[in-house]
């Protein structure tokens, strides 16, 4: 955002941000004065004439802005982001009712320039439109993937990966008791090694890419694959909000994600091909790009599409939950020891595996705590509505914009008590039930919910438990305090430092 009015006036020039600004203020003031005229519409937050509220929000965390407004304005206000006529949703009551009552009404997406460079128009399951390219990607998804049968095919490699994370961090205690250990490049690499499995049926340790003209390295595809593409998820465009601009280049910009889509596209194009050419040789693997390739007949581009979401989703989202989880029992002792007293009852001398988990309440509500209070999305993807609706009992116009806040659903004082503290007890109270995945908003709701949460939430307790078994986490000195984001993501903003001593 700061980039964004930094970068207006510069990038027009005099009479052409005078000449469009002439443009935009006529669509402003449609867009006011037809606010103007409905009798019946949500509290609006005011702005200014031409930039409305995007100058309230400059410090690049837009969700806890949206939360603080909440607390005057209520769970449901509008606001003009430029030219967008916009509605932010705060409290699951409503962000539900959006989801899951009104989805008709507000099935499509709006993305922004970067989301839509790098899904390459809507060619990802989470990014596209309700129509048929979702449902059959999220049923593909689903049989060659998520299903019951397809996950067991990955039970022994995900054993592996948690054998794989202990050992490397007992080599590394035993080398140096004193040292501080990365979490975030131990937990990332070896579930970037289960991703690569799962889709394309081996760690890949390389890859020759003709563009590049050398072979690269498991750590380079990772970082162009994934963290390239997830870190510039988010960057901003101020076009996006004042879409009559959009004929006024913004080269750094469209560099920035331009280079990004492409090289992500060369990469994953030689991952395939370079699976291709082993089936051809005739060697048999389970994977998802096996499996798409043996059971659909979808487009190069979709093919590829689909297996790079996959990827990068299921890497990035359950390091970040996890991350956070060990942060917060790093810094909480007396939380972790709880935690370890309920892994000895439950599996007294033997390693926690997925089947404990059932009987593991505090563990789950470790879980969901930190999915409450550090959602892997703060903000869900903007969706639009296409024919007018009413939200909360308000009438809410076709074209507006709709943001779900699921930082600010997650942050409202009227359904959790001291919200800002992180608290896992507050999940073993009886009106959760145990088995309920979704008892945050954090992975969405209604017919576009998280189809990896089964898989996200297995590793992710697992891996907790297990670490909680082998060592007493402490996070390095002068830590304690890093609970900062970046930006509007889910990231931690300081990759998590810690020391371990062996159980
Ligand atoms: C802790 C981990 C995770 C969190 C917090 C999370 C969060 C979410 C959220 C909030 C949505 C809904 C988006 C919306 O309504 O606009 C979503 C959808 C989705 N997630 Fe996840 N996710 C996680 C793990 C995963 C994993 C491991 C995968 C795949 C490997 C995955 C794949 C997807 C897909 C494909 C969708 C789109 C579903 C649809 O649109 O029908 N997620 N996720």
């Amino acid at each position: 955002m700061e980039a964004l009015l930094a970068t207006l006036p510069a990038a027009g020039g005099g009479a052409v941000v005078a000449a469009a600004a002439v443009v935009g203020l006529a669509a402003i003031t449609r867009v006011r004065m037809e606010s103007k005229k409905r009798p019946n519409a949500p509290p609006a937050i005011p702005g200014l004439p031409i930039i409305g509220n995007l100058h309230q929000l400059m410090e690049a965390k837009p969700h806890k802005t949206f939360a603080k407004w909440s607390e005057t304005y209520g769970p449901i206000y509008t606001l003009n982001i430029g030219a967008l006529p916009t509605v932010v949703l705060n409290s699951t009551e409503v962000a539900k009712e959006a989801m899951v009552a009104k989805f008709s009404s507000i099935s499509s997406r709006k993305l922004t320039k970067a989301l839509s460079l790098l899904s390459r128009d809507k060619m990802m399951v989470a990014i596209s439109d309700h129509g048929d390219f979702h449902k059959i990607g999220k049923r593909f998804a689903m049989m060659g993937l998520f299903g019951f049968s397809a996950q067991k095919q990955f039970w022994d490699t995900r054993k592996q990966m948690m054998d794989n994370m202990i050992s490397t961090f007992r080599t590394s205690v035993i080398d140096d008791p004193h040292a501080t250990h990365d979490f975030r490049k131990v937990f990332r690499d070896e579930l970037f090694r289960l991703s690569m499995i799962q889709s394309l049926g081996e760690d890949v340790s390389s890859v020759y890419v003709e563009e590049f003209g050398r072979e690269i390295s498991k750590d380079e595809i990772c970082q162009i694959i994934v963290i390239d593409i997830m870190q510039c998820l988010s960057a901003v465009d101020w076009r996006d909000f004042f879409p009559y601009f959009n004929w006024v280049p913004n080269k750094s910009f469209d560099t920035r994600v331009t280079t990004t889509e492409a090289r992500r596209t060369v990469v994953m194009r030689a991952l395939i091909n370079q699976r291709k050419e082993r089936i051809e040789s005739g060697e048999a693997r389970v994977s998802y790009l096996d499996f798409l390739l043996e059971n659909s007949t979808l487009t190069e581009e979709q093919l590829m599409m689909l297996v790079f979401e996959v990827i990068a989703g299921g890497t990035e989202t359950t390091m970040m939950t996890t991350e956070w989880a060990m942060y917060e029992l790093a810094r909480n002792r007396e939380k972790q020891d709880r935690l370890y007293q309920e892994i000895q009852e439950v599996c007294g001398d033997d390693t926690v595996t997925d089947d404990h988990l059932p009987r593991m309440p505090y563990l789950n509500a470790v879980f969901h705590e930190t999915l409450r209070l550090h959602p892997a999305a703060t903000l869900l993807p903007p969706r639009f509505i296409h024919e007018t609706t009413t939200l909360a009992g308000y009438q809410v116009p076709a074209g507006t914009e709709v943001m779900i806040n699921v930082y600010g659903c997650n942050m409202d004082k009227n359904q959790w008590e001291d919200p800002e503290e992180w608290r896992p007890e507050r999940f073993l109270d009886s009106k959760f039930d145990v088995t309920d995945m979704y008892k945050t908003m954090s992975f969405g709701a209604g017919k576009r919910i998280c189809i990896g949460s089964a898989q996200a939430t297995s590793i992710s307790c697992t891996a907790i438990a297990r670490f909680v078994q082998e060592f007493t986490w402490r996070v390095r000195e002068g830590d304690e305090d890093k609970g900062d984001t970046v930006q509007l993501t889910g990231y931690k903003l300081q990759p998590l430092y810690v020391h371990l001593s062996p159980r």
